[in-house]
C-alpha cells in the first residue's frame, strides 16, 4: 500500500517516539463483534502482538463487546458514553456486526454505521490486491492485472438514512429514499482519492464511478468536483465509468484500473465484486478512514454466521485489516511484514482461501502468519 497522509497528532507522535529511540505504544479499541468476528479479530490481534514484538511496538488493546449478543441480552447497541470512549484510542479494529437473531438494520445501523458517520470516517478505503499464489475467478489475469484501490464516499449518499414512509402499511404506501450529495462531502472524497493516488505513485490515474446518464443531480454534483478538483492534479490522468460498465471491466480489464473514486451505495456494491476477483471475501480487508481523527479497520465481508464457532473462516482479511491499520499508523516496515508473511502463507500453504477449504483451521492459519511476522520472511 501507498504511503498516505497522516494525521497530524499521529506524525507528532512517531517523530517524538523516534527521537526517543523506539518502543512505540498503540491503543487500540477492538470490536470483535458477532458471528466469526471473534475468531478473526483473535487472529488479527495474535499477529498484531508478533509484529509488535519484532518491531518493539506495543499495542494496548481494549475490547469493546458491542454486538448482537449483547444486543439481545440488554437491548443496548453502543452504550452511552461508547462513541466517547473510542474517540480515546489511535485506532479501531473490528472483526463482524450482524447476528441472525437480529433484525436486518439494526445492528449495522446502530453499531458499524453509527461509527462511521459520528467518527466522521468519510473515506471507506478498499484495496483490489491479487498476491501470487491466489486463485482468481478472473481467466488469464494475475497479480500483475489487478491491483487497484476503491475510494468509497463513506458518511452520505444513501446511507445518510434520508427519506421516510408516507401510509405506510396501507395500499398507497409510499417509501422514499434520498441519496444526500454535499460539495463539502464530495469535494474531500475526490481529493482524498488524488491524494493517495499520487502517493501510491503506480499507474497515476483515478477514475471516477458513477451513473451520469440517470442520476443526472448526484452524479452532475460528483462530476463538476471531479472535472474541477483534477485541474489540480495534472500529473494524473483522470477518467469517468458508469457503475455498470465497471462490473463489466471489472472482470473484463480489471488491470485498467489505479484509484477509483464513487459513493457510498455504488462503493459498496463493486467492492464486493472487486473483493471476489482478489480471491474472495476470505482475504478482502478495509478501513474506514478519518484523516484527521480515529480510523477503523475491518475485514469486509460480514459475520458468517454459519461457520461461526467452527474455526474454519479464513482469517487472512482480519489480518490484512490489521495491515492496514499499521500502515495508517505510520508504521510501514511492520505493514510490509505482514503482508510478507500473508503472502507466503496463501503462495506456499493454503488450498483455497475460502472457510472450510483452506486445508488449515482459523487458528493454524493465524499461526502461520505469526509464525513467518517472526521469522521477517522474505519472498
Ligand atoms: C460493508 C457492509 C456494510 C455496508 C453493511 C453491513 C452496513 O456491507 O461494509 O460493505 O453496507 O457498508
Ligand atoms: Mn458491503
Amino acid at each position: 500500500m501507498a504511503k498516505q497522509e497522516k494525521n497530524p497528532k499521529k506524525k507528532e507522535k512517531t517523530q517524538k517516539s523516534t527521537t526517543q529511540k523506539k518502543s512505540k505504544s498503540y491503543r487500540i479499541a477492538v470490536i470483535p463483534g458477532d458471528g466469526t468476528g471473534p475468531e478473526v479479530i483473535r487472529e488479527g490481534v495474535k499477529v498484531l502482538e508478533a509484529v509488535g514484538r519484532r518491531f518493539n511496538i506495543k499495542f494496548n488493546f481494549t475490547f469493546f463487546d458491542w454486538g448482537g449478543e449483547r444486543y439481545l441480552r440488554t437491548g443496548e447497541t453502543i452504550p452511552e458514553g461508547g462513541i466517547e470512549e473510542l474517540k480515546k484510542h489511535d485506532a479501531i479494529y473490528l472483526g463482524a456486526i450482524g447476528h441472525p437473531q437480529v433484525k436486518p438494520g439494526i445492528l449495522e445501523k446502530e453499531i458499524l454505521l453509527r461509527i462511521r458517520f459520528e467518527l466522521d470516517q468519510y473515506i471507506n478505503l478498499r484495496p483490489v490486491k491479487l498476491y501470487p499464489g491466489v486463485w482468481t475467478p478472473i481467466k488469464d489475469k494475475g497479480p500483475e492485472d489487478i491491483d487497484f484501490v476503491v475510494v468509497r464516499e463513506n458518511t452520505e449518499g444513501l446511507y445518510a438514512g434520508g427519506g421516510g414512509f408516507l401510509r405506510k402499511g396501507t395500499p398507497y404506501e409510499v417509501a422514499i429514499q434520498e441519496s444526500i450529495n454535499t460539495r463539502y462531502g464530495v469535494e474531500r472524497c475526490i481529493r482524498f482519492a488524488f491524494e493517495y493516488c499520487r502517493k501510491r505513485n503506480k499507474k497515476k490515474k483515478v477514475t471516477l464511478v458513477g451513473k451520469t446518464n440517470v442520476l443526472t443531480y448526484a452524479w452532475d454534483l460528483w462530476y463538476r468536483v471531479f472535472e474541477e478538483v483534477g485541474k489540480e492534479y495534472p500529473d494524473i490522468e483522470k477518467d469517468y465509468a458508469h457503475v455498470d460498465a465497471v462490473c463489466m471491466w471489472f472482470v473484463k480489464n480489471p488491470e485498467w484500473f489505479d484509484v477509483i473514486v464513487t459513493d457510498n451505495m455504488f462503493g459498496d456494491i463493486i467492492t464486493d465484486l472487486g473483493a471476489m476477483i482478489q480471491g474472495g471475501m476470505g482475504i478482502a480487508a478495509g478501513g474506514n478512514i478519518n484523516p484527521n481523527g480515529v480510523s477503523m479497520f475491518e475485514p469486509i465481508g460480514g459475520s458468517a454466521p454459519k461457520y461461526t464457532g467452527k474455526n474454519v473462516i479464513n482469517p487472512l482479511a482480519c489480518i490484512c485489516a490489521g495491515m492496514m491499520m499499521l500502515e495508517w499508523l505510520g508504521e510501514g516496515e511492520p505493514a510490509k511484514a505482514i503482508e510478507k508473511a500473508v503472502i507466503k502463507v496463501c503462495r506456499d500453504h493454503l488450498k483455497s482461501l475460502s472457510a472450510g477449504k483452506m486445508g488449515y483451521s482459523t487458528t493454524e492459519v493465524g499461526d502461520l502468519v505469526t509464525k513467518y511476522v517472526e521469522e521477517g520472511v522474505e519472498l
